[in-house]
């Protein structure tokens, strides 16, 4: 038999409302709610960004605490093997170079034994269904610590640059990626690269083009993790210190939709937009300007920030996580790529 509900003492007693539509009917339970659910993270759709060191053990990261540079022998594939187990099948490999391997053309990018190259090999040779995703640009290999090369009165070389990312990205389809990511941003690399991949005979190789790569201050931590930050420069080599001259101004919406439109005519398979959380605008915007799949790409200072208020006890992880990554799937993210992969995917599978 079921009691009648008890009103607290003091209610008003108030005649209804003539209210022909209450939106709280669709709330009123755990499984309502859960059957009117738009929006469902997967691990499927998770990419998981991991930083490799061309040594043995694992480094951590100051400012990303959780990761590490992982030795591309062991660590990464320990790391690897867990994220699969908890269903996230996707990464991308971001490789660490020494210094003494850094030049101002970086040369590096391209070296069929680096260390990207065999990392990617390794990886594919002990995981074969796993998607490799790689990175194409300069910094991480550019004294200068910028993506593209730099002249001596501080202009970024487009054309010079990009001859040399198709060398990089069809070296990275040699050892065996799945799909190549220009995060460069400098114009015209998606269709050199294309071109390039097929005249290699690579025309199963995808192209995941950085599209909306905003000029953002949230890239702080990647750049502390692969030592890849602007240099200075001096009198006789002026060195920009930040990407404006390339990456997109985050004051700027309409850039979005000339960048998207270019990258698909060029032939990108996906179009990612760069960082996520603050540019939820522009992930809806290009989802509805396409048919491509969308990707956005939780960067490395969104994800301290998380954690860092975290650990400060301010959010509760688990849940402001979750909410982050939902927020960015619902707003258009087909893909999403966050060092919070297998945290998230673990929490999903306890959900
Ligand atoms: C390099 C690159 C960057 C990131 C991905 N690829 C840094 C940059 O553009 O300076 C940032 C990722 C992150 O912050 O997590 N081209």
């Amino acid at each position: 038999k079921r009691v009648p509900p008890k009103l607290p003492d003091g209610t008003p007693i108030v005649p209804p409302q003539d209210l022909a539509s209450r939106p709280r009917r669709n709330r009123r339970s755990a499984t309502v709610r859960e059957a009117f659910r738009e929006t469902i993270l997967t691990p499927a759709n998770f990419i998981y960004p991991i930083f490799v060191h061309d040594g043995e053990d694992d480094i951590p990261i100051d400012s990303m605490p959780g990761q590490s540079r992982l030795g591309w022998r062991t660590g990464m594939i320990d790391k690897v093997r867990e994220a699969r187990a908890t269903g996230v099948n996707q990464v991308v490999v971001f490789p660490k170079t020494p210094d003494h391997l850094k030049s101002a053309t970086a040369e590096e990018c391209f070296n069929p034994n680096g260390l990207a190259q065999r990392s990617i090999s390794l990886l594919k040779d002990t995981f074969p269904d796993l998607e490799v995703y790689t990175d194409v640009a300069l910094d991480p290999y550019n004294t200068m610590g910028h993506d593209g090369m730099v002249r001596s009165d501080g202009v970024i070389l487009n054309d010079e640059t990009v001859y040399y990312l198709c060398k990089q990205a069809v070296s990275q389809a040699r050892a065996g990626a799945d799909v190549i990511s220009p995060s460069d941003m400098m114009d015209g690399r998606v269709g050199a690269i294309r071109e390039a991949l097929d005249a290699e005979g690579f025309t199963n190789v995808a192209i995941m083009s950085y599209t909306a790569k905003y000029n953002s201050a949230y890239y702080g931590p990647f750049r502390d993790a692969l030592a890849s930050a602007p240099r200075p420069g001096n009198e006789e080599w002026r060195i920009p210190k930040d990407k404006a001259e390339y990456q997109m101004d985050p004051a700027n919406f309409r850039e979005c939709l000339r960048e998207a439109a270019l990258d698909e005519a060029e032939g990108a398979d996906i179009m990612m937009v760069k960082p996520a959380g603050a540019y939820l605008d522009i992930i809806r915007a290009l989802k509805d300007s396409t048919t491509l799949p969308i990707s956005a790409y939780q960067v490395s200072g969104e994800y301290s920030m998380l954690k860092a208020a975290a650990a400060a006890g301010y959010l509760n992880e688990r849940d402001a996580v979750l909410e982050s990554l939902i927020s960015i799937k619902r707003a258009g993210a087909d893909l999403t790529l966050t060092y919070f992969a297998v945290d998230a995917a673990k929490w999903l599978q306890e959900a």
